[in-house]
């Protein structure tokens, strides 16, 4: 008989119909109820077993963990908190699972212990729900896209480019890393590697689309990028993925509402589409706040902050306007930031970041026109001479969950800039002639996705957002 999902019987008007439900058993209480869940929903069904006809051996093997079968009879339930059980007839272990060595108890472990066991958390019903959710946003940015007309672009996962100019990148080489090929000068020959160059994961998707861009107007990247940075905090992973639209046409202003409109989109459409999940993540959350200190608690609770952020503008708010506030606060009465910006033109910490959102504004925050200096070589410089085009998103418990700018179009700007960084303008010379034939003005942001959903989740912990977290001594699963 063909199975259905626990997700559809508990919205079944239950007649006494014969259901098949597959699954593993969270819990089986007085050798008689097991509850059963199949991931379709973070609900269980209970199925109620005939123990006086059932053998001995069989009712043994039914242990958390163990995936079973059951066919049996749709009833309404008379147990509070479930509309419907199961009333066993046939069950059968589709594999067993030894009671005494299943790592995943029915109470509530940590998550650093669940880390260590990646390849089973995701039965845990924390891990459920967070899985649920980042599908539903996926689902989501390719929805939000498409209805604005955005073309969807793959690019390389390999690249001979450093798109940030940063450098933190991973190596991709066929070469024996004992005994590499070498040239005349005794250096490396990576005319002998498989590309006949040096290459690298992508950092970004950035250069390459914005090459479709200036041919397609509206696209958008969604894959994953690799950075061999330091990612031993709770925002970075040595892979993540990021969702980079760009647009032809668009000056900063339009890029910073399509950020706006996009994040409100997708927090939005959590709120419409993962109920379920929030409310149970609302409460975990709320539980974890609990732990806090008070002045650490944050004041709203998950889904409160959701529809908030979903309903109000964000802040816009100039880098130079950031600084005047910054250096005329104190966060609190007796204590000063640590990090104290006394000069334009310094980088903010995140405790700068997040006085700004979470104690002066209260609200998601875009900055933009940053200092040169610490932006990348691609953003379009401002006729001030000192500040370029781009923008941050900050979102309050999280930070910049988006970095994007306008992008220098002009050619001549755009090569003394590359010269004046010593960037590779050799491997970049593609990029440079996009701007030599029928440039246009145009402009972007990435959205680190594991930042959404963080975000839209309440988890606090980056590693805890993506099924195999990828971070300095890390990558076993
Ligand atoms: O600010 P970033 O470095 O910007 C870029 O890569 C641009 N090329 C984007 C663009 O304009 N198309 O990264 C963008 C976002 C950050 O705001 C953050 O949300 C996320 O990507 N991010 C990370 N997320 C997890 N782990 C890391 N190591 C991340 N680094 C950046
Ligand atoms: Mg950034």
């Amino acid at each position: 008989m063909k199975r259905t999902k626990i997700k559809e019987l508990l919205t079944t008007t239950p007649s006494g119909q014969q259901v098949t439900v597959q699954g593993w058993v969270r819990t089986f209480r007085n050798n008689q109820f097991v509850a059963i869940n199949d991931g379709s929903t973070i609900q269980n069904i209970q199925a109620v077993v005939d123990f006086n006809n059932t053998p001995e051996t069989l009712l043994k093997r039914i242990t958390t963990g163990a995936c079973v079968s059951i066919t049996g009879e749709l009833v309404p339930s008379p147990a509070k908190g479930q509309p419907v059980e199961v009333k066993v007839q046939k069950l059968e272990i589709l594999g067993d699972s030894d009671a005494e060595k299943f790592p995943l108890q029915p109470k509530k472990h940590s998550l650093e212990f669940l880390r260590e066991i990646a390849h089973l958390r995701a039965r845990t019903n924390t891990f459920g729900a967070v899985m649920r959710v980042r599908h539903a946003m996926a689902f989501a940015v390719h929805k939000f896209f498409n209805e604005r007309g955005f073309v969807y672009v793959h690019t390389p996962v390999i690249t001979g480019s450093d798109a940030e100019g940063a450098g933190a990148m991973f190596r991709v080489t066929t070469l024996d890393a004992n005994n590499p090929p070498r040239d005349e000068q005794g250096k490396v020959d990576h005319k002998q590697d498989f590309f006949g160059r040096e290459t690298n994961l992508t950092v970004s998707g950035q250069l390459e689309g914005e090459t479709y861009a200036l041919a397609l107007g509206d696209i958008y990247t969604f894959g994953p990028t690799f950075r061999a940075e330091n990612s031993n905090t709770t925002r970075h992973l040595a892979e993540f993925w990021m969702i980079e639209p760009e647009m032809a046409f668009y000056d900063i202003q339009d890029n910073m509402q399509l950020a706006q409109d996009f994040l409100q989109y997708l927090v939005r459409y959590a709120l419409e589409h993962c109920a379920e999940d929030l409310e149970f993540l609302n409460k975990r959350a709320l539980e974890e706040e609990q732990t806090k200190p008070q002045e650490q608690r944050s004041e709203l609770s998950l889904i409160d902050r959701l529809k908030f952020v979903s309903e109000n503008d964000f802040q816009r708010l100039s880098y130079t306007e950031a600084i005047d506030i910054l250096r005329s606060s104190t966060p609190n009465k007796k204590k000063k930031f640590q990090y104290l910006i006394d000069e334009w033109g310094a980088d903010l910490q995140s405790e700068h970041e997040r006085f700004l959102v979470e104690k002066h504004f209260k609200k998601p925050v875009i900055l933009y026109n940053y200092p040169a200096a610490i932006k990348s070589f691609y953003m379009r410089q401002n006729e001030d001479g000192k500040t370029v085009a781009a923008m941050d998103v900050l979102f309050p418990g999280i930070g910049e969950i988006i970095g994007g700018s306008q992008r220098e179009e002009r050619y001549d700007r755009l090569l003394k800039r590359v010269q004046e960084l010593g960037l590779p303008d050799k491997d970049l010379w593609w990029y440079l002639e996009l701007r030599k034939f029928g440039s246009a003005p145009h402009s972007g942001f990435g959205l680190g996705f594991e930042r959404l959903i963080l975000f839209v989740t309440g988890m606090t912990n980056i590693r805890d957002v993506i099924p195999f977290p990828r971070f300095p001594g890390n990558a076993e699963f």
